[in-house]
């Protein structure tokens, strides 16, 4: 098996040695070094004729790691073979006899050439083996943390500790599985802080859909870090923060689907662990004040519990005051009573059955802007998909139920297609979270019902979000004062910022879509006569409209990095915040990669009114 770690610089040395330890252990290094040189240059190792006894132990070159016999805090007379951190001894990253403590220390490690790694207690009964079988075998402890047993001739690694993890994920470790044979390398929690053995959790990278870390209690999914989006998991935006640090991945071949993480020089010494609680928790060591500090911690909050609110339900952290569980909206609870009792787990039902019949749909897509994805283990994956791609895809498949970008980078608001035909579960807001495209009734998006517009969620637009952002600010203040209402629990990444998250107005309006022809002839072609100006965000023209009305058209500048369907409810959101201050938008128009606003036309109004005219407000 090829491993990451191979080729690492490597060695060993001793401490609490004495000397004839040391020289065995310069024999070996002389033996090995000449013998294996071809193979692992530069490498100590722990070798082919040494024991370690109990109360030796072994450190690796540059320090960080240390093997050797331990005894958990609080239970003394338990001895386990272990790798620790030798700056912070409690932090244990392996255990070999998990399941078997030696009840004394006259344990031994026998480090044979034939039979791996052998670990015996004082009756000469083995508590562990590494289960390698070859002629020569040479045993190395890397300065990684890994220790791994070579076959001598070939180099190859018949064992390594990397490959059967405990509670503890280190740097260059993977975590996931080998799809063709089945191999797997999970983390299982510790029973209890001072009891190694195999406790109730089990971290596991799930394979099917797209990748995600699921935590597991016996067979109950408890957690899961949200499915794997390209730079990161949809629930950890943490991830984001490391940059620089640490390089987050996950692999996905056929040989091998697993999530490592690599340190970047001048990293901290960083660890992945399960505890026995079922807590994951990232460390990274000070190495100053000698403390070890979390950096992400999961599960974070309530909605972090796997599937609190059930299916098509959706969690809110910020939302104490009305109970965290909502449902996504044209869904309400399945059972009223149990949800007012806080049963959210059996999810949302939905008002208005979809019309579908054999790929023939009026149904429509509502945008949930900023969630984590559902659970995407039931789902349907196509990586090389566009986002419309995916979204005629789902449209024309009359069990799917909603869709998303299966990787949030590049243009138009990702790549990739993922679609869901089951019920959607374990959605909830979160930092930097992502638009999913939840399949609604047609008449969910008819005009005139209010909580149609204010729940079409707004995605977060890089370019204009400060720009939105500040005025909606300004437009809640003026509309405000005097008549504040909050009626809705509901809120998006972008609203929820504000301190009255929905309260985004009561009219009822209609903007309608221009279509691009009009807007041709409208504009002479966006002739040069009709030309009032030009600003940062594109060109303005004069207009005539069929119906003798004139317009003033903006359009905006190609190559903005906006897609169509964050344009729209860009547009939406602007239509809806229409002061009487501001040159009234009249409609829009997407055409390929032309987009264009309709404003009316005020002939002593200013130019600027119309190019920055969605951002100036005069709050009087
Ligand atoms: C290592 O331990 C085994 C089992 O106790 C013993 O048979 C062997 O002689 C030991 N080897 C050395 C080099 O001490
Ligand atoms: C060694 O092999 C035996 C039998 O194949 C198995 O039961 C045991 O779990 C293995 N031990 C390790 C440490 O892999
Ligand atoms: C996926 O389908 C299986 C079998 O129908 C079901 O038990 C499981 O709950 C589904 N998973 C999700 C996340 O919906
Ligand atoms: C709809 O999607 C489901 C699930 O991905 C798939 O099994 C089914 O074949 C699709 N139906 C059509 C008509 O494509």
């Amino acid at each position: 098996m090829k491993s990451p770690v191979q080729g690492q610089g490597v060695s060993l040395v001793m401490a609490a040695a004495t000397i004839k330890f040391l020289y065995r252990l310069a024999l070996t290094l002389s033996m090995l070094l000449t013998s294996a040189a071809g193979i692992v240059s530069d490498t100590t190792l722990v070798n082919n004729v040494s024991n370690i006894t109990d109360g030796e132990t072994v450190v690796s070159v540059g320090g960080s790691f240390t093997l050797g016999f331990f005894a958990p805090t609080g239970a003394p007379t338990k001895r386990y073979l272990g790798i620790w951190f030798t700056a912070s001894p409690e932090a244990v990253c392996w255990v070999a006899n998990r399941d078997r403590p030696l009840n004394d220390t006259s344990g031994v490690l026998v480090i044979g050439s034939a039979r791996g790694l052998l670990l015996l207690d004082g009756s000469g009964q083995t508590a562990w083996s590494s289960n390698t079988t070859a002629a020569t075998a040479v045993t190395q402890f890397l300065e990684s943390g890994n220790l791994v047993v070579r076959e001598q001739s070939s180099g190859s690694i018949l064992w390594q500790s990397f490959d059967h993890p405990s509670n503890t994920l280190l740097a260059g470790m993977r975590l996931g599985k080998n799809p063709q044979t089945g191999d797997e390398w999970p983390l299982t929690s510790w029973r209890a802080p001072n009891d190694p053995s195999p406790g109730d959790y089990r971290l596991v990278l799930d394979t099917k859909g797209l990748p995600a870390i699921v935590s597991w209690q016996g067979k109950v999914k408890t957690y899961t870090t949200g499915p794997w989006i390209g730079p990161r998991f949809s629930g950890i935006p943490e991830i984001a923060s490391y940059s620089g640090m640490f390089s987050v991945q996950v692999v996905v071949r056929p040989d091998e689907v697993a999530y490592m993480v690599t340190a970047m020089p001048g990293a901290p010494f960083s660890r992945l662990v399960v505890n026995d609680d079922g807590t994951v928790e990232r460390l990274a060591w000070e190495p100053v004040s000698r403390v070890w500090n979390v950096w992400l911690q999961s599960p974070r909050d309530l909605c972090d519990s796997y599937a609190k609110c059930g299916a098509f339900g959706l969690c809110n952290s910020a939302t104490a005051s009305t109970q965290f569980c909502s449902c996504i909206d044209g869904f309400s609870p399945a059972s009223p009573s149990q949800w007012s009792m806080r049963e959210t787990s059996g999810g949302c039902r939905r008002h208005t059955p979809l019309e579908c019949i054999n790929g023939t749909t009026t149904d429509g897509f509502m945008v949930l802007g900023g969630v984590k994805l559902p659970d995407t283990d039931n789902t349907t994956v196509d990586m090389s998909a566009t986002l419309e791609q995916c979204r005629a895809r789902c449209l024309a498949n009359c069990s799917c139920v909603a869709y998303a970008a299966a990787d949030i980078r590049g243009r138009d608001g990702g790549s990739g297609c993922v679609m869901w035909t089951d019920g959607i579960v374990d959605v909830r807001y979160v930092d930097k979270g992502q638009d999913l495209y939840v399949r609604l009734s047609k008449s969910e998006f008819a005009t005139g019902k209010r909580r149609d517009v204010a729940r079409i969620v707004v995605p977060v637009t890089v370019s204009l979000l400060a720009l939105t952002s500040a005025a909606m600010y300004l437009v809640w203040i003026c509309r405000h004062r005097g008549q504040r209402r909050n009626n809705d629990v509901q809120t998006n990444a972008m609203i929820g910022s504000l301190s009255a998250p929905n309260d985004l107005g009561d009219d009822d309006f209609d903007l309608p879509f221009v279509s691009f022809g009009d807007i041709v002839s409208a504009t002479n072609n966006f002739s040069e006569n009709n030309m009032l100006g030009q600003g940062g965000f594109g060109k303005v023209y004069k207009g005539m409209l069929d119906d003798n009305k004139e317009v003033a058209i903006k359009r905006l500048g190609k190559g903005s990095r906006q897609g169509a369907e964050e344009f729209r409810n860009e547009v939406l959101l602007i239509a809806k915040l229409q002061h009487r201050n501001l040159v009234r938008l009249l409609g829009y128009c997407i055409h390929g990669d032309e987009k264009l606003l309709v404003y009316e036309y005020l002939p002593n109004k200013s130019l600027d009114s119309f190019i920055f005219g969605m951002f100036r407000l005069n709050c009087i």
